[in-house]
């Protein structure tokens, strides 16, 4: 619950005049994706930092845009292009809702990106935040964001308690988020609780000494800058086991692309021990343990190896098994525990 009183509506007063001076003055300017208004790229740019850094969404970026320049050229390209592109970058549903949104936008709203946060939000992979996001970095719109680094800030400098994530406190955070939102300047405002969050309100080592909020910073004023946001209680993730089979010959490894449904649909993976079948001939290599930890479930794989001369024979019709150059692997859409593995083939250790 947010402490009320003078203090916190002290708080709520000066909290976005400070925000929108100090981004003016300190906070990010020249990110690629701030040198335009273009909602094609700046759409790309919110999914892409969904759940990964400023410095990693870059590369990606800049790729994505010179595949696809435009969102009718997203729409137009297979999938699998998409997922290869997007190789690397993890959490692929956000590729998959990515495709699907650029066909959605092109087949229903005619190639143009909707203005209003409300119905950005209906598009796939766009969530209340990103909506928000999107319709005041490109379309200048008046709109409350809250990600998981702008819960952080509102948690310390207003001293919220409980767990962010839970429907209650979720709920109080997005009114504050309304609340503070500023009559002008949105979009030096909606960057500023971006900048402050990647800068100085970090989740560790925050740097309260250079923080515009420090003079009224609830948790700074309580000690307890460490303590907020509140964290969920840690759960022990779901075990998933799993035996696959790495087939190599010489420098290939064969590998299974997935359909599109299920958690890796579309993409690449090492076949599962009963979807193929071994050519008469085929060497045991010393065989390795796996274990992955992913969002929602630990994966513990027993991994076959084996070294064939002649193509092994898929059982599964629903999956194509094709051969790959190992040193094609950085490149391919492949789940980040198969990458790891298939690196260890490229480069042993020694
Ligand atoms: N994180 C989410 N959106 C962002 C943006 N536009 N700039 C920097 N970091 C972000």
């Amino acid at each position: 619950m947010t402490p009320s009183g003078n203090t916190t509506a002290i708080a709520q007063a000066k909290f976005p005049v400070t925000l929108v001076r100090w981004q003016k003055k300190h906070g990010r300017h020249d990110l690629p994706w701030q040198q335009t208004n273009d909602p094609y790229r700046v759409w790309l740019s919110e999914i892409m930092l969904q759940q990964t850094q400023v410095q990693t969404v870059i590369p990606y970026y800049s790729r994505f845009l010179e595949a696809f320049p435009t969102v009718a050229a997203l729409a137009a390209a297979p999938l699998e292009n998409v997922l290869t592109l997007w190789a690397g970058l993890g959490y692929y549903a956000r590729a998959r809702n990515l495709h699907a949104c650029a066909r959605k936008v092109v087949a229903e709203f005619a190639g143009q990106f909707p203005a209003d946060a409300d119905t950005l939000a209906k598009l796939p992979g766009i969530g209340r935040s990103t909506a928000a996001a999107i319709s005041v970095f490109a379309f200048g719109q008046r709109a409350a964001i809250l990600d998981g680094n702008v819960k952080r800030v509102f948690c310390r400098v207003f001293g919220v308690e409980g767990v962010p994530t839970t429907t209650a406190v979720d709920k109080s955070l997005w009114l504050l988020a309304e609340s503070l939102l500023p009559k002008k300047d949105v979009a030096a405002y909606t960057q500023g609780l971006m900048d402050l969050g990647a800068t100085c309100c970090t989740r560790s080592n925050a740097r309260c000494n250079v923080c515009p909020m420090q003079p009224f910073c609830d948790a700074f004023h309580t000690d307890r800058v460490n303590e907020l946001p509140h964290r969920k209680p840690k759960t022990k993730l779901p075990i998933r086991t799993a035996h696959v089979w790495l087939i190599r010959n010489k420098d290939h490894v064969w590998l299974e692309r997935r359909q599109a449904c299920g958690i890796w649909g579309g993409l690449l993976s090492l076949p599962d021990a009963e979807s193929v079948r071994l050519p008469a001939k085929a060497t045991t290599l010393p065989g390795k343990a796996i274990r992955h930890k992913f969002t929602h479930f630990e994966l513990q794989a027993e991994v076959s190896r084996y070294e064939v001369q002649t193509a092994p024979s898929a059982l599964n019709r629903h999956r194509e098994l094709a051969a790959y150059p190992l040193s094609e692997v950085e490149e391919l859409a492949l789940p980040t525990p198969w990458r790891k593995l298939l690196m260890a083939e490229l480069h042993p250790a020694p």
